[in-house]
């Protein structure tokens, strides 16, 4: 065993479905075993025809799941219990079947239900026939995998058990044990760092009952709070009004609805953060006079709204930012985006700023995925491809980890 290994200590559910690769998920059981993981087996009914459960019970030293319950006693193996014990859900061979099961959520059996219910990072290792591999459906079920945070480690070229040649060998299992190593290593890297990040819209009352918001859904907040804890730091998220909750153990939700509340909830995190990362939809003005009570339409004719101003939150984290710490803030343009983004980053003491376009498809409010550039103050720009929200997130922390490394 290697306490080496990123794998030493890591809990593994290791994912068998049916195809002629199977065999070699032997011998991945035993490196992942070697290099210190505990593993847990979970086979579909038509893996088993290709590889005992006794093989790899035995290898992994731990009962093979394969049914909701055992037939004999009755015992029920909780899905949701396994999905949460994983730190790694590796489905290896994954066949087109269970791809395209996975990729739309048929969850038929006890691997892609589990799957269904897990919180770890997933990877999967296709492997089927060179014309399945190759077929437009396969490929769609493998970008949505993609885009839902799945990481493919890609079949290689060769020989297959059809005797065709060509793309759908599975990778082979001490390279997929290398790519799990390689996603471990690189994940802690914000280990004893705090990270402040605000999301969501802020609501300001009209009246009891009434508000000014905006579209903001909080999802890319969120991702990025994710990626944080992910990689390895404390989060803080100060969160408006969302219908969304936060996974990770380390992320602290602050909830706020006000702009001024948010403002409050940011400086208090502030003082003691290493990164902040604005990305909420702040109101940029709020009724100078809520109303104590429910305004009637039978009371007055004519409703006018006197607004005032809010507090703009990242300028006065800006403004008050010491050596070493990071503030990151977002742009939502509809039109002048490089200028808008670069003054909107200068006046508020940015660090770095994440322009998303409204012009762009796919990019902005409610959508699962994003297309940004990000500018940094040192005048470096990167523009990203349209992505989904957890992969901007890690593009926006690997390029804040890259100008703090620069910084130090
Ligand atoms: O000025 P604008 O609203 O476009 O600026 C966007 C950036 O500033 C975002 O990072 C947003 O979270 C932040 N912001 C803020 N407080 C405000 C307005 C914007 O923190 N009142």
């Amino acid at each position: 065993m290697s306490i080496d290994s990123p794998l030493y200590g890591k809990h593994v559910v290791l994912g068998i479905s049916g195809g002629i690769a199977a065999y070699k998920s032997a011998v991945l059981a035993r490196l992942l075993v070697k290099a210190g993981a505990e593993v847990q087996v979970i086979m579909t009914p038509s893996a088993r025809e290709f590889i005992t459960p006794l093989t790899m019970s035995t290898l992994t030293g731990k009962p093979v799941i394969s049914e909701f319950f055992t037939a004999n006693t009755g015992e029920w193996h909780s899905h949701v219990d396994l999905g949460l014990w994983a730190d790694i859900f590796l489905v290896a061979p994954a066949t087109a079947c269970t791809l395209a099961k996975m990729a739309t959520g048929v969850a038929d059996n006890m691997l892609v239900t589990s799957y269904l219910s897990t919180r770890a990072k997933v990877f999967v290792a296709p492997a089927m026939d060179f014309d399945m591999m190759a077929h437009r459906s396969t490929a769609r079920n493998l970008r949505t995998l993609e885009s839902d945070g799945v990481s493919i480690i890609e079949a290689a070229e060769g020989e297959l058990a059809s005797h065709l040649c060509g793309k759908g060998r599975m990778a082979e299992p001490a390279d997929i044990v290398s790519a799990l190593e390689k996603y471990l290593a690189s994940e802690k890297t914000l280990a004893g760092k705090h990270v402040l990040v605000t999301a969501g819209p802020t609501y300001e009352r009209i009246d009891p009952v009434r508000f000014i918001g905006n579209f903001s859904t909080g999802k890319m907040g969120y991702a990025v709070a994710e990626e944080a804890a992910a990689r390895g730091a404390r989060v803080t998220l100060v969160s408006g009004p969302v219908s969304l909750s936060a996974v990770h153990p380390s992320i602290h939700v602050v909830l706020v609805e006000s702009a001024y509340e948010m403002l409050v909830a940011a400086r208090a995190a502030f003082d003691s953060a290493d990164i902040a990362i604005m990305s909420a939809a702040v109101a940029d003005y709020a009724p100078l006079h809520a109303s104590e009570h429910k305004i009637k339409r039978e009371h007055q004719s004519e409703c006018v709204l006197s607004l005032k101003a809010n507090p703009d939150i990242a300028a006065t984290l800006g403004a008050a930012k010491h050596a070493g710490q990071f503030l990151a803030g977002f742009a939502l343009e509809t039109d002048n985006e490089h200028a808008n983004a670069v003054e909107k980053m200068e006046r508020k003491h940015l660090d770095m700023i994440v322009m998303n376009s409204l012009r762009d498809e796919g990019a902005g409010f409610g959508t699962d995925t994003n297309k940004v550039t990000i500018y940094c103050a040192g005048g470096e720009k990167r523009e990203f491809s349209l992505k989904s929200k957890a992969e901007v997130a890690a593009d926006i922390l690997n390029t804040i980890e890259e100008c703090v490394a620069r910084q130090a």
